[in-house]
């Protein structure tokens, strides 16, 4: 069937007319009308203008609880500077993988930017904390080895643990004495490798890191932790939870986002100088993918240096997320075990979650329906993503909302 094509538009953009599916991909329909019923049904939204305290979706203003921003330097103009000299020093599009082409400058600054930040030995950046995630679990681990993954860790994990091929045993969220019993069956692998987020995204849960460097001591493993949420927010230097809770001798290879703390994007991994040259042979996503533009790496290595700077932005928004928690809490609100700057209001079913979400927005509030498979059966929430942007008078009155949506 020919394809029906719109007249341009006023920009000269042509947008086809939805035609039927061609008869390979017919099932799709058929799919999402399952999603549907189920609950599980997307909206696709279209966000205006930069992240920040508001965000105008769809032709609406609301106060912005769904971004991963924590420090608020998503939409902050140093960023944008720094992006536009990266730019313009060494163009916008990195034009292959550093493996092929070189590193850029700006690529290279960042990675060391990031060691100091960590106090590791060396970094190496991809273009997403996905990819990073994925290469990395891969380059450790192979079908003779056992992955020892938490039930709740993120999908790029998941997906990681399926990449490499290796037996992966799933332990019940942050359960050491599961996680013990199921490294001591793990036999004659030829490695075992432990991985867990370190702030759990869906639930703002820690992992129990100091007892997790203790079993991967007395079984012999790779610990391996993903502080995507925690980078930027927790440590004296905002390095993240490893940091935090000093554990840093005991985690072997730490994975981390540019994207959600620090305002930028990209994913890194830091440890051992000979760990990351070995990822530089075996990280497939490193290797066969380009790299985020230079110009990303000058603003992620700019919101480093902001993160020294400004250390009382971590400090308020964790300070009030405890407030925020507290009083829901006392409220009777189910935030169940949540810890830190992320703040899940679970209500159980994927409707449930959606009806909070659309009720919040009614109030000029955005915080996102979380549904299967992002959490388990039973668990879908509405999340809060509390940012430094947000004042105390911003949380208290959305937890005025939040506790009379589940009264009325
Ligand atoms: C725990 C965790 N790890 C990794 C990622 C992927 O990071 P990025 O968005 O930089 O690809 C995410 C993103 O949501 C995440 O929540």
């Amino acid at each position: 069937m020919p394809c029906r094509i719109d007249p341009p538009d006023a920009e000269g953009h042509r947008t086809p007319a939805a035609a039927p599916l061609p008869a390979p991909l017919a099932w799709i329909e058929g799919a999402i009308a399952e999603l549907r019923a189920a609950g599980l049904e997307r909206p696709h939204r279209v966000r205006a203008g930069r992240q920040g305290c508001l965000v105008d979706l769809d032709g609406r203003t609301l106060l912005n609880f769904g971004s991963n921003d924590y420090l608020g330097y998503a939409g902050d103009v140093r960023l944008t500077k720094a992006a536009s000299k990266g730019s313009c020093a060494e163009g916008f599009g990195a034009g292959a993988s550093p493996l092929v082409s070189g590193q850029s400058r700006a690529h290279e600054a960042l990675e060391q930017a990031l060691a100091g930040l960590l106090a590791v030995e060396a970094a190496l950046i991809f273009p997403s904390g996905f990819a990073a995630n994925t290469a990395t679990i891969a380059a450790l681990a192979g079908p003779d080895d056992v992955i020892a993954s938490d039930e709740r860790n993120h999908a790029s994990i998941i997906d990681g643990c399926r990449l490499a091929r290796a037996r992966v045993v799933v332990y019940p969220h942050r359960d050491l004495a599961a996680l013990d019993a199921l490294l001591a069956a793990a036999g004659t692998a030829r490695r075992r490798l432990i991985v867990t987020d370190t702030l759990f995204s869906m639930d703002g849960t820690v992992a129990p890191l100091a007892g997790l460097c203790d079993l991967a001591r007395r079984h012999a493993a790779i610990l391996m932790v993903d502080e995507a949420h925690a980078t930027g927010v927790f440590g004296q230097r905002g390095s993240g939870l490893v940091e935090e809770l000093g554990c840093a001798d005991g985690v072997h290879v730490r994975v981390g986002t540019l994207s959600k703390g620090l305002g930028a994007a990209g994913g890194f991994v830091a440890g051992h100088a000979q760990l990351i040259h070995w990822l530089r042979h075996t990280a497939r996503a490193w290797i066969f993918s380009t790299a985020h533009p230079p110009g990303v790496a000058a603003a992620a290595t700019r919101a480093i240096r902001l993160l020294g700077a400004e250390p009382e932005r971590r400090r308020e928004l964790l300070a009030r997320a405890e407030v925020f928690r507290l009083r829901l809490r006392r409220a009777g609100v189910d935030v169940a075990a949540a810890e830190a700057q992320i703040v899940p209001i679970v209500v159980g079913a994927p409707a449930a979650a959606v009806a909070l979400s659309e009720h919040l927005a009614d109030e000029g509030f955005f915080v996102p329906a979380i549904r299967p498979p992002s959490v388990p059966e039973g668990r879908s929430l509405a999340r809060a993503s509390l940012s430094w942007h947000h004042a105390p008078d911003d949380l208290e009155r959305l937890a005025t909302a939040i506790i009379h949506a589940r009264v009325a």
